[in-house]
C-alpha cells in the first residue's frame, strides 16, 4: 500500500473511531457525586440512593453509528431500579434508541426492555430476558445504526432489529443526530413485576458499572457529519452498509423465540385499530 493511502486510512479511522475514555467521551451530568469516573477513565460507575439517582451523557453528537458499552448491573436486590442506556436526539420529534435494565429481587431475572422512537413517535417495546445474570459480570450492549436499520445485540447476539420502512410510511431516525445517554433511577412505582415490588432502600447504595466504550461513528458537529467526508477505507465504514447476515438472522431468532416477553408487534389488544405498519411489513417483529 501506497504511504499516501496508509495516512488517509489512518486519518478516517481518526475521525470515526473513538475508544474508551470516559474523561474524554462523556460528562457526568447529574447525581451530586453519585458518578464517578475511575482508573484513569476506563471505568464509570453510577449510584442511586434514597435522596437521588445519577447519569451521565456523550460529549458528541453521532448520525449513524455502531456504538458498543459493556455494563455491569446493580446485583443482589435491585428491584425498582432501572439502569437507562440509549441514544436521543432533543426536541418534541425526537429519535431515541432505547435500552432498559429492570431489576428485580435477588435471584430473579431483570428484564431488558427496548423501545425506537421516530420523530416522537415510540410505543414500539420489546422485552427480554437474558440468557446470563447481567450482575455477575461485564456485558457487551451494543447499537448498530445505520441509514438501513437498527440492531440491538447483547454479547454480539442480535437480538432485535428495526428496518428503515420509510417506503411502508414509517419514520426512521435518520436525519437527527444523537447522544448516548445513561442514568439510573428509581422507578419502583412501574419497573418490577408492574410496580408491585418496591425498592429495598436498606440495601441503597445501588452501582451499575460501563467500561470499554467504543463508538466507530460519525460525529456531527457544526451541523456536519465526519461521514460525509469521502474516505478511501471502505473497512472502517462497514458497519454503515452491514445487515443481518444468515447466521446472525437464527441467533435472532433463536432469542426471539427463546427470551422474548413482550412484543408490541403482537398485542392485538393493545392495538385494536390494528398493528403498527412495521409490524405487518416485513420481519421486524
Ligand atoms: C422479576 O421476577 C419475576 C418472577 O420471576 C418475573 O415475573 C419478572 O418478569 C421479573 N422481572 C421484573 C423486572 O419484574
Ligand atoms: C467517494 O469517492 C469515490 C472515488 O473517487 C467515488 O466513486 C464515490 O462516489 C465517492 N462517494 C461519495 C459519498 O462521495
Amino acid at each position: 500500500m501506497a504511504s499516501s493511502s496508509i495516512l488517509v486510512l489512518m486519518l478516517s479511522m481518526l475521525v470515526v473511531a473513538s475508544g474508551g475514555n470516559f474523561n474524554q467521551d462523556f460528562d457526568i451530568t447529574w447525581g451530586d457525586g453519585r458518578a464517578k469516573i475511575l482508573n484513569n477513565g476506563q471505568l464509570l460507575t453510577l449510584s442511586l440512593d434514597k435522596a437521588s439517582g445519577s447519569g451521565f451523557q456523550s460529549r458528541n453528537e453521532y448520525l449513524f453509528g455502531k456504538i458498543d458499552m459493556q455494563l455491569k448491573l446493580v446485583s443482589g436486590n435491585s428491584a425498582g431500579t432501572v439502569t437507562a442506556y440509549y441514544l436521543s436526539s432533543q426536541g418534541s420529534a425526537h429519535d431515541e434508541i432505547d435500552f432498559e435494565f429492570l431489576g428485580n429481587l435477588s435471584g430473579d431475572p431483570y428484564i431488558l426492555h427496548t423501545n425506537v422512537f421516530s420523530q416522537g413517535k415510540g410505543n414500539r417495546e420489546q422485552q427480554f430476558y437474558l440468557w446470563f445474570d447481567p450482575t455477575a459480570d461485564f456485558h457487551t450492549y451494543s447499537i448498530l445504526w445505520n441509514p438501513q436499520l437498527i440492531i440491538f445485540s447483547v454479547d454480539g447476539t442480535p437480538i432485535r432489529q428495526f428496518k428503515n420502512l420509510e417506503s411502508k410510511g414509517v419514520a426512521y431516525p435518520k436525519n437527527q443526530p444523537m447522544r448516548i445517554y445513561s442514568s439510573l433511577w428509581n422507578a419502583d412505582d412501574w419497573a418490577t413485576r408492574g410496580g408491585l415490588v418496591k425498592t429495598d432502600w436498606s440495601q441503597a447504595p445501588f452501582t451499575a458499572s460501563y467500561r470499554n466504550f467504543n463508538a466507530n461513528a460519525c460525529v456531527w458537529s457544526s451541523g456536519s457529519s465526519s461521514c460525509s467526508k469521502n474516505s478511501s477505507s471502505t473497512t472502517s465504514n462497514a458497519w454503515l452498509y452491514q445487515e443481518l447476515d444468515s447466521s446472525s438472522q437464527e441467533k435472532l431468532k433463536w432469542v426471539q423465540k427463546n427470551y422474548m416477553i413482550y412484543n408490541y408487534c403482537t398485542d392485538t389488544k393493545r392495538f385494536p385499530q390494528g398493528l403498527p405498519p412495521e409490524c405487518t411489513a416485513t420481519n421486524n417483529s
